[in-house]
């Protein structure tokens, strides 16, 4: 069941067309991770979908809520993490989180603000103001507030950027804790490890939506799959023999690295590795050859800028 669907979603700033067209669909319990470079329609998006702006053309269902008109029952069913934190530097962290849980009148807010401001680490810091944390503490606060009143959808801002290493596994671990509860996550990032890591599928908008897929798929997009047959040494005598297999449709060596495109890389893989061994190779390890999402992100792009011009 989808949770978040757009039909033609577009948002124009003046002579600025900031997103155009863009039609997707998120599964529930889905970890979307939203893509693009500066300037490409993701916190425009992100804003549209938590219905703090309108669109211009197009609309956006979001946990059954028209955005640009349900704007109360909205609230409810989503958090949303922003670029900038938006807390009030004078109040405590606890006072902070006590205000926006206020909002939302359904909510527990004394067990919920204690809740998240455990699970969050600030609950030593709880008193202190929001205005003396450190730029980590400050996400995690905020964090905390766009999670207090229990969403079922989330839109998560670039939620690790300018965090350092252990903070940043900290929130991808939140992240992880979400996706288990069953919540789904509009996840943008600049980030493509932790998009990998994090989601089942990447959209990559470019003002308008250049791809929505798994990263598998993405890859295939772009690069043949390749096998890696690492060897104990480069041999010429087996790589003669490799050429020779029926199945296999491209070779090359690098070093002791046999890199090859076979017809089947599952079926053929066992016959491939027993010609080796026939031939004298030492085989250490078959695996096949990944590319790193970058790659395929950057030819996304590419392509994208190629067909403007
Ligand atoms: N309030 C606004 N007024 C005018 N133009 C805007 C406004 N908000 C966004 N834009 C423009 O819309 C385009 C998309 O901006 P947006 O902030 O959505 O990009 P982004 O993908 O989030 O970029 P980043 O990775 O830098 O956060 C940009 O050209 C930006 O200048
Ligand atoms: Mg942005």
């Amino acid at each position: 069941m989808a949770v978040i669907e757009t039909f033609g979603l577009s948002r124009n700033f003046g002579k600025t067309i900031a997103v155009e067209d863009v039609t997707l669909a998120v599964e529930a319990g889905e970890v979307l991770g939203f893509l693009g470079p500066n300037g490409a329609g993701k916190t425009t998006t992100i804003r549209m979908l938590a219905g703090m702006i309108a669109p211009t053309e197009g609309y956006a269902i979001v946990a059954g809520h028209r955005t640009d008109r349900d704007m109360e029952q909205l609230h409810e069913m989503v958090g949303m993490l922003t670029q900038t934190p938006g807390l009030y530097d004078r109040l405590s962290a606890r006072r902070n989180l006590q205000y926006f849980a206020s909002f939302y009148p359904s909510v527990e807010s004394q067990s919920q603000v204690e809740k998240y401001l455990k699970l969050m680490g600030l609950w030593e810091r709880r008193d202190s103001k929001a205005g003396t944390f450190s730029k980590g503490m400050k996400q995690r606060l905020a964090l905390a507030r766009a999670l207090v009143h229990e969403p079922k959808v989330l839109f998560l801002d670039e939620p690790t950027a300018g965090l350092d290493p252990e903070a940043a596994g900290e929130v991808r671990q939140l992240i992880r804790t979400l996706r288990e509860e069953g919540r789904t996550v509009f996840l943008s990032t600049h980030n493509l490890n932790e998009a990998e890591m994090l989601c089942s599928r990447i959209a990559v908008i470019h003002t308008r939506l250049l791809a929505l897929d798994t990263p598998e798929q993405l890859r295939r997009r772009f690069f043949r799959r390749q096998i890696i047959v690492q060897l104990e040494a480069s041999d010429a005598k087996v790589m003669e023999v490799v050429k020779s297999l029926p199945f296999v449709q491209e070779a090359r060596g690098e070093g002791s690295q046999l890199i090859l495109e076979l017809t089947d890389l599952e079926r053929n893989r066992p016959e491939l590795v027993k010609a080796i061994v026939e031939a004298g190779g030492r085989v250490i390890g078959v695996s096949e050859k990944q590319y790193p999402l970058e790659d395929v992100y950057l030819k996304l792009i590419r392509e994208e800028s190629g067909n403007e011009s």
